[in-house]
């Protein structure tokens, strides 16, 4: 049981001084010794590191002696889909700070730190940007199964809290008529510009800075408004803040709103790694009020924000999609919070 945080520190080596690229640029197995000229590396600490690599299956060991990649070491290379900005996030002070002061956030009924984990990001950019290639990766899949639902009736799909818009290029390259909308905060919206820019996307999406929590836009009629990964940072009053910011964006309707999460299952009807119950140790550790929810306590959620009769399908993996439709609201109903920006 203990092994696993030594496992993770030779993941976080491999990942940060880039053995896993070296070896695939290379297109040979490489030796102990060159990994460590090429990394500028103690040898006699490269060569152990990467014999415990190959010990943890990592690497292959080679007739040569070389160091070879596994399909698993490959999945630290810096590339689209890797899983290394998670582990460079995850490895980050705060993140093993807060986890490892899980134990003080139970006592306290607080988070595992003061400070906002979205405002750390903020003041640490390059950090963001392996957070939301993070989040890009972790939310792959059920962009995918998203993009494949009906959007005939659709013109726009708002994406709050969308981070770089991965979610949101894989639905707008699966469906050419629509346009998007991100809303984020001021700092994640400049890395999505730059991001949808390099998809191809800038001219079908605004990108618009702002804070959910005071409002979120208006996409007009049969707009799809998605909280991907979003109400599991919040607790019940802000999550409640947000959908009735949404409902009353999405007043003139008909409409959707979709959340996308994880949801705990109280019975643990399935097998494999609980990932529920362990992304709410991480929500607990990060969030004052982060948690994840089981399905009637997301229900409550969205039926107390005037959300009649959600529905709850599984996506892909342990990611739900929470949905409902959004009737028009009669003028007395209309809360105060949507600008008109569309
Ligand atoms: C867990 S990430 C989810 C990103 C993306 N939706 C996904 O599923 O991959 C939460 C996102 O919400 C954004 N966010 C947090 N607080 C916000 C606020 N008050 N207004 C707008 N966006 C916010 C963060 O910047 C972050 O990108």
């Amino acid at each position: 049981m203990l092994e696993s945080e030594l496992a993770f520190g030779v993941l976080v080596a491999l990942a940060r001084l880039g053995v896993a690229d070296l070896i695939a640029e290379a297109g040979r197995p490489l030796t102990s010794s060159e990994l460590s000229e090429q990394t500028d590396a103690d040898p006699d600490r490269m060569a152990r590191l990467l014999r415990t690599a190959a010990a943890l299956g990592y690497l292959r060991t080679t007739h040569n002696a070389g160091y070879a990649l596994t399909s698993e070491g490959a999945l630290l290379r810096d590339l689209p889909g890797s899983l290394r900005p998670a582990l460079l996030v995850a490895a980050d002070p705060l993140w093993r700070e807060t986890i490892t002061n899980l134990g003080r956030a139970v006592l306290t009924g607080k988070a595992g730190t003061n400070i906002s984990p979205y405002d750390y990001l903020t003041a640490n950019p390059a950090l963001a940007r392996q957070f939301q290639q993070f989040m890009a990766v972790r939310s792959a899949a059920a962009a995918a199964a998203l993009a494949q639902r009906d959007f005939t009736q659709c013109q726009t799909v708002i994406d709050i809290g969308g981070g770089q818009g991965a979610m949101l290029s894989t639905i707008l390259e699966a469906h050419p008529h629509l346009t998007g909308v991100l809303w984020e905060q001021e700092s994640v919206a400049d890395i999505a510009v730059v991001a949808m820019a390099e998809r191809g996307h800038a001219d079908r999406c605004q990108i618009i800075a702002g804070d959910m929590i005071d409002n979120v836009p208006h996409g007009g009629q049969q707009a799809v408004y998605i909280l991907s990964n979003i109400l599991h940072n919040l607790d019940d009053g802000q999550a409640h803040r947000v959908l009735s910011n949404v409902r009353a964006a999405a007043s003139n309707g008909p409409a959707q709103v979709w959340c996308v999460d994880m949801l705990i299952n109280p019975y643990r009807a399935y097998v494999g790694t609980p990932a529920a119950e362990l992304t709410d140790m991480r929500m607990m550790s990060l969030f004052l009020g982060g948690r994840e929810r089981t399905s009637e306590e997301y229900l409550a959620l969205l039926i107390n924000a005037g959300f009649p009769s959600p529905r709850i399908e599984r996506l892909s993996g342990p990611m739900y999609l929470i949905s409902s439709e959004v009737t028009p609201l009669s003028a007395d109903d209309a809360g105060p919070y949507a600008p008109s920006l569309l």
